[in-house]
């Protein structure tokens, strides 16, 4: 296998660790795991979801960091300098562009979102969130969504804070950006969770969480009380935990390519899939009390987050403080996330010696900018059935096709590519995990039971089994 000269590492294990978690943790934990658990019914959903990330999620991330940092490349070339060392077809590399298409779509309407929360820090700060009730705070939102120029704006300015940081090099700009950040999110967290304890209807979101009811979750019910299983919740608890440990598009692959040597595999992703879904959890045990105190919809879709928080900072102490740190921070998240989903797509083009660093991350963060714009649009313009397709938006669209179906059909390949292409040598010595033991259970899941999880769950989704 050729070794690549051109790439930089990280400066320790350390940096690693925390690059990766600040991939992982953004808006997928604190934006979209509450708002699509609402939508989905609850406790049934989440424990799906939970399990998808036991089962598949962390054994492809460990499939994905231990190939790239055999590559020690972007994720096209790692596919196909390894298929092509063990004998197989170049095509492989044809994965690697599939998630550079996916960092793409994905990027669309992260940046969108992100814009959101850019402009809730500026809202917190007018003290717009003071007294606010659940009608007045959704107003509030939907002023904000109702207005293309407004989300047009922040969408643009997310997406040059993005490009800015990926033109730079990992090195230089990321690792000090989240090094200091992420503690201080968990902490934040920890103090919404209180106060979503003495002042919202903690119990009962408590219970919204982790009260498994199936039936609530994956029947569907018209108003003559006749009952359909609908297998949507499943594809969708599967496309999040893809989703929110930033897997199957080679995001992982390339930070893992910059990954020093000595660090366990095993371990680190072990840690960044804890650290990230006790994030999600804590987000969800922060916001669903409120949304019950405050009369709002669990299932109220996107908005869920911005409505049901900026109720609190209006009413808690000191509130106005937090309602800033809290979004300031939660663009930091969105921020060291959006970096890596452009990652692996600028590796490959720069690393070619094509285009430099600069130009390859201006040119897709333009072509996600301009997707972006029909995000932003989804929200006003062309919110209406005239621009739906299948009854969603080209928002939800976009997410949809990323989430559910690119990111897993990604991590498919990914667990057939080191499940039965690259040979088991290899992978156990790049792994060199203690025990031989819990290597051939990996082994077992990334062959067998990862790959089956996939299929049934699409076979499922498209009514099959
Ligand atoms: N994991 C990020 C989040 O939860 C999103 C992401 C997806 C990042 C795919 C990289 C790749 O917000």
């Amino acid at each position: 296998m050729t070794e690549r000269v051109i790439h930089n590492q990280w400066s320790s294990r350390l940096a690693f660790m925390l690059a990766a978690t600040g991939s992982a943790v953004g808006l997928g934990n604190i934006w979209k795991f509450p708002y699509i658990t609402g939508e989905y019914g609850g406790g049934a959903f989440v424990l799906v979801y939970l399990v998808c990330i036991a089962l598949i999620g962390i054994p492809v991330m460990m499939a994905e960091i231990l190939l790239g940092r055999r590559a020690r490349a972007n994720p096209i070339d790692a596919f196909r300098s390894q298929a092509e060392a063990e004998g197989r077809s170049r095509a492989w590399g044809g994965v690697g562009l599939m998630g550079v298409f996916a960092g793409f779509v994905i990027l669309s309407f992260y940046s969108v979102v992100a814009g959101w929360a850019l402009a809730y820090v500026f809202e917190a700060l007018s003290g717009a969130f003071d007294g606010l009730d659940g009608e007045t705070s959704g107003a509030l939102f939907g002023a904000l969504t109702g207005s293309p120029q407004r989300l047009l704006f922040w969408h643009t300015v997310f997406m040059l804070l993005t490009v800015a940081v990926v033109a730079r090099g990992v090195r230089s700009g990321l690792e000090r950006l989240v090094t200091l950040l992420m503690p201080l999110l968990l902490v934040l967290l920890a103090l919404l969770v209180g106060y979503a304890m003495a002042a919202g209807e903690f119990a009962r979101g408590f219970h919204y969480l982790f009260d498994v009811d199936f039936s609530r979750v994956f029947l569907q019910c018209g108003d003559d009380g006749a009952c359909t299983f609908t297998a949507e919740p499943l594809l969708a608890a599967m496309g999040h935990a893809f989703f929110t440990l930033s897997l199957g598009m080679g995001a992982i692959m390339v930070y893992g390519s910059y990954m020093p040597r000595e660090a366990s595999i095993a371990g680190s992703t072990v840690m960044i899939a804890i650290a990230d879904t006790l994030v999600a959890l804590m987000a969800g045990l922060a916001i669903f009390p409120l949304v019950f105190a405050n009369g709002l919809e669990p299932g109220a879709g996107p908005g869920l987050v911005f409505v049901s928080l900026p109720i609190a900072f209006g009413a808690m102490p000191g509130g106005q403080l937090v309602g800033v740190l809290f979004f300031l921070l939660l663009v930091f998240a969105a921020w060291s996330s959006s970096i890596s989903v452009m990652e692996p797509g600028v590796a490959w083009l720069s690393e070619n010696g094509h285009l430099s660093r600069g130009r390859a991350s201006l040119i897709l963060g333009g072509l996600a900018w301009l997707l972006g714009i029909g995000a932003a649009l989804s929200f006003n313009l062309w919110s209406g059935e005239d621009y739906q397709l299948f009854g969603k938006t080209l928002f939800d669209l976009e997410d949809f096709l990323a989430s559910n179906v690119l990111l897993p059909l990604g991590g498919l390949f990914i667990t057939l590519f080191v499940g039965w292409v690259v040979r088991r040598r290899g992978s156990e010595d790049e792994l060199a995990m203690h025990s031989p033991r819990l290597f051939g259970l990996w082994y077992f899941v990334i062959r067998y039971v990862a790959p089956a999880g996939i299929v049934l769950v699409f076979l499922n989704a498209i009514g099959v089994v």
